[in-house]
């Protein structure tokens, strides 16, 4: 199985690193897919193609942005053009993307012939940080979330900082969410100097951050792939936040972007590790104060917390009927699994 190694820029850019790696003979005459959106095509594909020119006769399939693209529909018409191009199984697939880019390339290329190699080359903040590592890749189906996938890492992730260049504030915000989450659990510095960098109106995470969270994921994911055990501390802030985004989209509601989502998940969540583990107070305001500065937080009333309760309790990782949180001791220390009964998550609610 591969490993899923990152590239990242030591001296040199984490293309040219990129160009190397597809030089070896592991991939002596391959025949390379690259998957893209319509933003990645304009924004990144040129960059890369003008940097790695082992790519230069790749050929290009471009794919729905967003949620849209991420459908087991567009898997199956990805299988159906692998097919009639006779691709075999030694070509290999890279997804230049966003999540969703990297969750459908990465599930089409593994189960297509029992599996094509591919590399993650993520393009927001969100993959960077979190969705193209891990080998966690998924379509949707009938609007419900990742109901299709499996979990198959890739043979390299090529993180390259400047694609972010192009990438829209929100978007930026939304990822900068799953980076405070990381650092609160792997380094106490990085995620003070972040914390208050967005006090002071500073929207992006150093690429030092980046690094920091993407070799903590890859990390975690070696010792836990199949998330049986301490992967699930990087569930930190998505109970809550898997109810709370779900919520944000019924109709006449204001979407919420998974990061925010996270964001306010964490707040209620920081807030049971204080009441529940002791995780210092100071510091549990301190994340509510900078998160609730960076969009309009939402407010629940008691019916709505109710109903965010019962989303709760049907969410596929809610066991026995029990909410089960990951819960913070302190930073750095995480406590997985931690039940948490129901009237805990009205008081969490209600606390926003
Ligand atoms: N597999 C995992 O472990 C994992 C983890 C977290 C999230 N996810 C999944 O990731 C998806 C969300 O990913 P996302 O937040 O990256 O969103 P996304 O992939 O939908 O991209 C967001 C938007 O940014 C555009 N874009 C991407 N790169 C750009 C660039 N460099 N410049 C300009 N525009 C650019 C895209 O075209 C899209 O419009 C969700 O489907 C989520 O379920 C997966
Ligand atoms: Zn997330």
């Amino acid at each position: 199985m591969s490993n899923g190694q990152i590239l990242f820029p030591e001296q040199r850019s984490s293309l040219v690193s990129l160009q190397r790696f597809l030089c070896r003979r592991a991939f002596d005459n391959t025949h390379f897919i690259i998957i893209i959106d319509e933003n990645t095509y304009s924004h990144c594909l040129p960059e890369l193609i003008a940097n790695v020119s082992r790519l230069e006769d790749a050929e290009f399939f471009e794919v729905p942005v967003g949620e849209e693209g991420k459908e087991l529909a567009i898997a199956g018409q990805l299988w159906q053009t692998l097919l009639e191009g006779h691709v075999d199984r030694e070509a290999v697939v890279l997804n230049l993307g966003g999540g969703s880019v990297c969750d459908l390339g990465g599930f089409v290329a593994s189960q297509y012939k029992r599996g094509l190699r591919f590399i993650n080359i993520p393009t927001t903040l969100t993959a960077m940080v979190d969705a193209a590592i891990g080998g966690k890749n998924a379509v949707n189906l009938n609007g419900v979330k990742n109901v299709v996938g499996n979990i198959r890492l890739p043979e390299a992730v090529c993180i390259h900082t400047p694609f972010l260049s192009s990438l829209p504030v929100a978007q930026v915000e939304s990822g900068l969410f799953e980076a405070l989450k990381t650092l609160l659990l792997c380094d106490e510095a990085l995620y003070h100097r972040l914390v208050n960098g967005l006090r002071s109106g500073v929207r992006e995470a150093s690429d030092e951050m980046i690094r920091a969270c993407a070799q903590f994921k890859q990390a975690v994911v070696k010792q836990d792939l199949y998330d049986g055990g301490v992967r699930r501390m990087l569930n930190l802030g998505h109970t809550v936040g898997h109810a709370v985004e779900a919520f944000s989209m019924r109709p006449g509601r204001k979407t919420l972007m998974h990061g925010q989502a996270v964001g306010v998940g964490m707040c209620c969540e920081l807030y049971l590790s204080h009441r529940k583990l002791g995780f210092p107070k100071e510091e549990y305001d301190l994340f509510c104060s900078t998160a609730s500065r960076m969009f309009c937080f939402p407010h629940y009333s008691l019916p709505e917390v109710e109903e965010l309760v019962d989303l709760m309790h049907q969410d596929k990782k809610c066991q026995q009927q029990q909410v089960r949180c990951t819960l913070m001791k302190d930073i750095g220390i995480p406590v997985i699994d931690v039940e948490i009964s129901d009237n805990e998550l009205r008081d969490a609610l209600l606390k926003l």
